[in-house]
């Protein structure tokens, strides 16, 4: 099978390549393996391949990733191929999502093996790119939507929405009822527009402390690189400010000091993962079964683009998600 591999820290397209022959994976008792037809790319892709922060060179290794030919890709949908003879539920034809975050990805490849438990089905009307956006940014997006307890007629801002996690904290907040604030680049304002926000704010020349004090009853942030305590003055005083993304450490902060910050009863808090994943994949998926949301897909490129699409997402050129098509 062709997999895009890399076997040492860099520049995505200096370390990664299309590699072909290698040998398509055996699913173990508990696993299965997936004909991949879509993956799309994440941030985590990109912190993956520069090793950007320690932690990533601790899990994966510190010089170079430990696994010889390591193939990244943090989400996919596909068809069964073959189960583990424990796996219950799912059967040979089924079309099937993943979060492979877990395995450390896996999905820039045709063929996966992926634990049972990790499992959601595609359903009908969803198409395989689309399916491909939700397991990591969607999944993210409806956790925070969640966490910021959206009522229809709430104020909500989103920092980092033209993201691919913003995308979704967009769409999700708007099908929810809420009068949406997009805080992104100018130049990226017209598409963010377009997916249904009310209001486009450039953080360039307009800082949160700008924006009208006790105005939002909640901030989904997914471009946490500076304190979260700067959204405090616009937060109403019962209003919820939910980390998303960001800098990593601003999240372990948070998530170690969260009740310290805010004023009144306001609530700062990070998302909580392992909570309810694949319950909140299959949320977003039906809501675009349903038609209520459509995910915000830029291009879809082939396996061989895999390097310049990581790229793309770092010169930050891209607005929603770009989407891995192995049919391409
Ligand atoms: N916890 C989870 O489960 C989970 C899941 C997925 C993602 N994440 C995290 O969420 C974050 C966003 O992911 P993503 O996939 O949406 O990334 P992305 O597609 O690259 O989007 C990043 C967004 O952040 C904005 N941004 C970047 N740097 C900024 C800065 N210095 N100041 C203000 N805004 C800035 C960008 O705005 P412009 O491009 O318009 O400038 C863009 O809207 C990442 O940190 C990722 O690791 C967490």
């Amino acid at each position: 099978m062709r997999a895009v591999v890399f076997h040492q820290y860099g520049a995505p397209q200096e370390v990664m390549k299309l590699a072909s022959g290698r040998d398509v994976p055996e699913p173990k008792r508990d696993e299965v393996l997936i004909k991949i037809e879509s993956s799309s790319i994440n941030a985590a892709d990109m912190h993956m391949v520069r090793a950007n922060y320690l932690i990533i060179r601790l899990v994966l290794g510190w010089f170079k990733p430990a696994q010889k030919n390591r193939t990244l890709g943090m989400d996919l949908a596909g068809t069964i191929q073959a189960t583990g003879k424990d796996v219950e539920g799912f059967q040979v034809g089924d079309a099937v999502v993943a979060d492979v975050r877990k395995s450390f990805g896996g999905a820039f490849g045709e063929y996966a093996v992926v634990r049972a438990s990790h499992l959601v089905k595609k359903p009908d009307g969803v198409s395989f790119g689309q399916a491909a956006t939700v397991p990591i940014s969607g999944q993210a997006a409806m956790m925070g939507v969640l966490l910021c307890e959206i009522k229809p007629g709430d104020r909500i801002l989103v920092n980092g929405a033209s993201g691919g996690v913003g995308s979704f904290g967009v769409k999700l907040a708007k099908a929810l009822g809420a009068h949406v604030t997009a805080m992104c680049s100018a130049e990226k304002a017209d598409v963010v527009k377009s997916w249904g926000a009310d209001e486009v704010v450039d953080y360039k020349t307009t800082s949160a402390q700008e924006l009208q004090a006790n105005s939002y009853d909640a901030v989904f942030d997914t471009a946490c690189f500076e304190s979260p305590s700067r959204f405090e003055g616009v937060l109403k005083d019962n209003g919820r400010y939910v980390l998303v993304g960001g800098s990593f450490y601003r999240m372990l902060r948070l998530k170690a000091f969260g009740r310290w910050y805010g004023r009144g009863a306001q609530q700062f808090k990070t998302l909580t993962q392992e909570v309810e994943v694949t319950a909140n994949i299959e949320r977003v998926l039906e809501m675009i079964a349903r038609g209520q949301i459509e995910p915000a897909i830029q291009r879809s490129v082939s396996l061989a683009e895999v390097p310049s699409a990581i790229e793309s997402l770092e010169r930050r050129t891209v607005v929603g998600k770009i989407v891995v098509n192995n049919q391409k």
